[in-house]
């Protein structure tokens, strides 16, 4: 279980100016949460201190009970696995050594057998298993982001945070995320918490959507209560045309007047 309790953050050294204020909320468990928000409303920096990688002004974050602070790096690393929204990597590595990385918390760099198996499954998952000796650098930007993912799988941890993982997929790779990220929920029993901003994508395939604006969480909800003008409004500050599809409420953004 994850819960955040009136946490608060700031980039200042003093504080001076607060990027998080004052976030409460618990993570569902064996749920798709999405984080969602205008640019610079704080979503990665609370994912960043939900998993312990930036510290807190106050308040607290706690895992299964224990405040995020007294985890043990390697153990957090078996709960927690963290796709940043990009990626530095300064080594040119392949694509293989790459998801092996997901393994290192659980066989401290000495890969068993069981690993390379997750190595394996992980790559398949991502259709990455023909590009499984290419460095890196030498694959597309959506190639790329895939074999991330796949390193996020193989980590195999309860707990899954996704910092924008569309970003650079195509179409058909962005629902194939969302379908591989909902069969971890549904055949994996995994909890995930993602940032999207593509509204529909959160709206067809989030359990729970989670609203940020400057800072602060102001409307949380199931899709179907968080999908209406009103709140995209006061979330985005756009008028989004709704319209029903499949009984589903989707989000128009064309400027048609
Ligand atoms: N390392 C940093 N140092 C100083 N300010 C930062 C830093 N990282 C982010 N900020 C500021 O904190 C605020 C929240 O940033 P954050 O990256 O959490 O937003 P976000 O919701 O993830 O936005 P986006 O959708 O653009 O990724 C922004 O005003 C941003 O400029
Ligand atoms: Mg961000």
């Amino acid at each position: 279980m994850i819960e955040v309790k009136n946490v608060s953050q700031s980039y200042n050294r003093h504080g001076q100016r607060k990027t998080l204020e004052d976030i409460n909320f618990s993570v569902r468990e064996h749920t798709i949460t999405a984080l969602v928000g205008a640019n610079g409303a704080g979503k990665s920096t609370l994912l960043g201190v939900m998993a312990n990688l930036l510290p807190a002004l106050s308040g607290s974050v706690l895992l299964d009970g224990t405040d995020v602070r007294r985890v043990k790096t390697n153990a957090m690393a078996k709960k927690v696995a963290f796709l940043k929204q990009t990626q530095l990597l300064s080594i040119r590595v392949t694509v293989n050594d790459l998801v092996e990385f997901g393994r290192f918390p659980h066989c401290a760099g000495r890969l068993t057998q069981l690993d390379r198996d997750k190595v394996s499954q992980a790559l398949e998952y991502m259709n990455l298993t023909e590009l499984r000796e290419r460095y890196l650098d030498e694959l597309s930007g959506g190639q790329r982001q895939r074999a991330f993912i796949a390193m996020i799988l193989a980590q195999d941890t309860p707990y899954i945070f996704l910092d924008e993982p569309l970003n650079n997929l195509d179409v058909k790779y962005s629902v194939e995320m969302m379908k591989i990220v909902q069969r971890l929920v549904s055949e994996l029993n995994k909890t995930v918490v993602m940032v999207l901003h593509d509204i529909n994508f959160a709206a067809a395939y989030a359990g729970y959507i989670v609203a940020m604006k400057d800072g602060r969480i102001i409307r949380e909800g199931v899709p179907e209560e968080m999908i209406t003008r009103e709140t995209l409004r006061a979330v985005f500050d756009f008028d989004f045309r709704i319209e029903k599809y499949g009984g589903k409420n989707v989000c128009l953004y064309f400027d048609n007047e």
